[in-house]
């Protein structure tokens, strides 16, 4: 568990998450931050839960210790979101600390009780609301649906520090102090990877909520964002602002000039024909080309990839009168996450009858992907020069229509 000093009165508590999936689904291999909040004014509060922490009380005392911080001066508790990644902890402090306020909009008041039986003491907050702590204000503005419908987000006033939970934040471990300021700009970038996949396999599905989130938050005059994961942006937050402004206008596209290949293959027939898709995508210097592998690659990623790519490169065989099963799976969750609007070749190859598009088909259909299909190549068995021409043809098709649609 890691202290700092955000400014004056307000310092974070974060500890690193590693070698787990989050939400017991996507893969973080550089881990992925919990940070929670105290914030002092005559009275403290803290915002967001200390998730990680052993809940014994010498441990609890010497953190508070170290932000000279008085246990009984914590009269507030603020719950921004009810999930348990930050909210998990509550039962440990209750465990020592009984008199604290749980402050928490409508919604997240009655899943407190149903998650962790926590009735007492309980305001419920809502947009414009305030809590003055003595000495300084804060202030509440609820964001529906980034991520779960309780979500809010705490304005404190004096120093414009907006605490903004799931929004804005990012995947990634923060050994090295997590604050704009001291990162050199080739961790920003390494950051501002983890916070795209971290919003593609988080927030994404939620993008129309995010966009109201900002537009609601740019009423408010923040000099620093404080999220629950990840960095905090002390120079620049219109940085992360912006980055996510751009995310959440993925969801329809067009996002950016790259194409993202997602392959399966048993017996490496239409493994022979993605390599050839990829050697002619690396021909076409001016697209960024990822490439994932099912089900050997973690859905994490895939998603991530296929978030910002205006071009997908879906290459499988046919299974059982469907699609290789992996590949339907990943991409049914990419139409419920909202991969929408993209340009899309596919290729595969089938033993006797085919099927694997009809349920590509029925995937986009179903899901209202709105993907535009360029003429797929399918082959039995090998792909022969024929095919590996109609391959060529594909990724030339797919590469000008994602060029048109960026433009
Ligand atoms: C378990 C299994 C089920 C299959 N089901 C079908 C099918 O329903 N229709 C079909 O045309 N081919 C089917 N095939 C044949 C494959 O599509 C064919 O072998 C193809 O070349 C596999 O490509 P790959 O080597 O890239 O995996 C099936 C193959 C396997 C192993
Ligand atoms: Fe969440
Ligand atoms: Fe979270």
């Amino acid at each position: 568990m890691n202290v700092s000093k955000v400014t004056d009165g307000i310092y974070q508590l974060s500890i690193n998450i590693e070698n787990m999936l989050f939400e017991g689904l996507w893969e973080v291999p550089d881990g992925v931050s919990m940070n929670s909040y105290i914030v002092k004014g005559e009275k403290t509060a803290i915002i967001d839960g200390v998730c990680g922490w052993d809940g014994v009380p010498e441990h609890f005392y010497d953190l508070m210790k170290q932000m000279d911080v008085d246990p009984k001066s914590i009269e507030y508790v603020i719950l921004n979101h009810m999930e348990p990644d930050h909210t998990g902890w509550i039962e440990d402090l209750r465990k020592f600390h009984k008199d604290f306020k749980v402050l928490c909009t409508k919604k997240a008041a009655p899943m407190l009780e149903a998650f962790f039986n926590h009735t007492e003491n309980i305001t419920v907050v809502g947009d414009g609301d305030t809590l003055d702590l003595g000495g300084r204000v804060l202030q509440f503005a609820e964001v529906p649906n980034v991520h779960w419908p309780d979500t809010m987000v705490t304005f404190d006033e004096t120093s414009g520090t907006l605490f903004s939970c799931d929004a804005f934040g990012s995947y990634g471990k923060v050994d090295h102090g997590n604050y704009d300021d001291l990162l050199e700009e080739k961790d920003l970038l390494f950051y501002e990877e983890e916070a795209k996949r971290y919003y593609a396999n988080i927030v994404a599905a939620f993008s129309m909520f995010v966009d109201k989130a900002i537009a609601k938050c740019a009423t408010l005059p923040i000099k620093i964002i404080a999220p629950g994961h990840g960095v905090v942006w002390r120079k620049d937050p219109n940085r992360i602002i912006e980055d996510y402004k751009r995310y959440a206008s993925y969801q329809k596209g067009p996002a950016k000039k790259e194409v993202t290949v997602i392959w399966g293959s048993m017996y490496g027939m239409t493994e022979m024909g993605v390599k050839h898709a990829i050697a002619c995508l690396e021909k076409e210097e001016d697209i960024k080309v990822n490439v994932h592998r099912v089900p050997q690659e973690g859905w994490g990623h895939i998603l991530g990839s296929a978030w910002s790519s205006t071009g997908l490169v879906l290459a499988m065989p046919t299974y059982e009168y469907k699609m290789f099963p992996p590949m339907a799976a990943v991409l049914e969750e990419m139409g419920k996450k909202k991969v929408q609007n993209r340009k899309v070749f596919r290729l595969g190859s089938f033993g006797w009858s085919g099927g694997a598009q009809r349920e590509l088909d029925d995937i986009n259909t179903r899901l209202k992907a709105n993907w535009e299909f360029i003429e797929p190549a399918e082959f039995k068995g090998a792909p022969t020069e024929e095919d590996y021409k109609n391959i060529e043809a594909g990724i030339k098709a797919l590469c000008q229509a994602v060029r048109e649609a960026v433009k």
